[in-house]
């Protein structure tokens, strides 16, 4: 027994370590729900040392190398913990949030009610604005306190890497005030990762033109100096950044270095999906109303489509069939939470079982999708490759109340987690 070796689990019920291939590559169709190739029957034991996952194995011969002297579920040689039969899923991965802002939109489920659409209620001052002229008030003490705030919610939900969006800035200052806020809840309980969302909407005060100049000769630049995001994103839609606008801002932060995650397609199908294929994005988000030959073109460019049910349902709309095209076409797609003033959700399970509860999708197909499958799109700005439980990644994983991994999105409304480890170290625990 090595001096190093700190954790010992043992009796694991179901352990999903979706480690079936390569396994930074996204899964799709079928493989996603393959059970044999990605979960371990009950009876294994795994290592934990050093943050990472040092092995994996069976109980027996596990237990006999690193604790021969146990008795009564104590060593002398290593810290044991006994997962009573639990199942085993890996540490969540929400890949689209908009983690950081300040103030409340929820009168606009009246306005819902009376008949509005989105467009309407920004049109008379609310939605994105209006959180806007709320978080620019916002010190930058105080979003990290609101930070800390959510990512303890998320937490609460098992995830252990969150991608986090700016967006409710829209000015050099506001925009770099999030984005450093965002910086400081890097590596404590989460992996966070920062998306630069400069063009989620015009400000009021600045004409269209002369934003889209701020946007590329101001917050761009400072952005990519700073270093203070991976990734640009773009909310393009009618009414919103059109598509040669965001082809140009995609563009131009690819001169800076930055890759491209981008909202499209959440109303209407105005080809979003279809340029975020050609222009190489990592991932295309909402893609609710993106018609078949985009999500062929975007699975043939390697483009995730990111799914969001939680915004159609608390908008009060069709969660729509993108997901089992998806499925039946072997195209390759995500979950996330879509985290914002309208859609306040963290929780990954909660997502998930709008999936597998509304949408039929097995719950093994879920958890690839709000695991590896979006990891694959955070992952080459990590250090280790998260998504999945193998030997010599990240200990990023969740035990759940159940012996069956299905419970993982089966308790809507209800945490289905007993502890949550981050890189090996216990970040939450009932
Ligand atoms: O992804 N649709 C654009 N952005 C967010 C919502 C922003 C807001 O309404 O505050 C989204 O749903
Ligand atoms: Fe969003």
């Amino acid at each position: 027994m090595s001096a190093i070796m700190d954790l010992l689990l043992f009796n694991i019920g179901e352990l999903a370590t979706l480690s079936h291939g390569d396994v930074s590559k996204p899964l799709s169709g079928t493989e996603m729900a393959n059970r044999e190739e990605l979960i371990i029957e009950s009876g294994s034991s795994m290592l934990i040392s050093q943050g990472k996952i040092a092995k994996i194995g069976p109980e027996q011969e596990l237990l006999e190398e690193f604790a021969p002297d146990m008795e009564n579920g104590k060593s002398n040689l290593i810290e044991i913990l006994n997962v009573n039969g639990a199942a085993i899923i890996p540490g969540l991965v929400d890949c689209h949030t908009h983690l950081l802002w300040s103030g409340d939109r929820s009168n606009e489920i009246r306005l819902r009610q009376k008949g509005l659409t989105y467009q309407d209620i920004s049109n008379q001052g609310g939605g994105i604005n209006k959180t806007v002229i709320s978080t620019r008030k916002a010190s930058q003490k105080e979003l990290e306190s609101i930070g800390h705030r959510n990512l303890l919610q998320s937490s609460n939900y098992g995830t252990t890497t969150i991608e986090a969006k700016s967006g409710y800035g829209l000015s050099v200052d506001s925009e770099i005030k999030i984005l450093e806020a965002t910086a400081s809840l890097d590596g404590i309980n989460h992996n966070v990762l920062p998306t630069w969302l400069g063009a989620h909407d015009f400000p009021k005060e600045k004409k269209p033109s002369e934003y889209m100049d701020e946007l590329i000769h101001e917050q761009l630049p400072l952005v990519a100096e700073k270093n203070l995001a991976k990734w640009i994103d773009v909310f393009c839609e009618p009414g919103w950044f059109n598509l040669e606008q965001t082809e140009t801002l995609v563009n131009n932060a690819k001169n800076f270095g930055l890759k491209s995650r981008l909202h499209v397609d959440e109303f209407v199908d105005s080809g979003g999906l279809s340029l975020a294929a050609e222009l190489g994005s990592c991932s295309a988000d909402h893609v609710g109303f993106s018609n078949s030959d985009s999500r062929d073109k975007a699975n043939k460019s390697g483009t995730m489509q990111v799914f969001l049910p939680g915004t159609p349902y608390v908008l009060g709309k069709d969660l729509g069939e993108g997901i089992q095209e998806c499925l039946e076409n072997n195209w390759i797609f995500s979950l996330a939470t879509d985290f914002n003033p309208n859609c306040q959700t963290l929780s990954l399970p909660f997502i998930a079982s709008l999936a597998t509860h509304r949408i039929g999708i097995d719950p093994l197909t879920a958890l690839v999708a709000c695991t590896r499958n979006p990891a694959s799109t955070l992952n080459d700005e990590l250090e280790n490759c998260v998504g999945s439980i193998n030997v010599g990644g990240p200990a990023d994983f969740n035990i759940l109340n159940a012996k069956s991994i299905d419970y993982w999105c089966q308790t809507p409304g209800v945490s289905p987690i007993s502890k949550t480890f981050f890189s090996g170290s216990i970040v939450k625990s009932y």
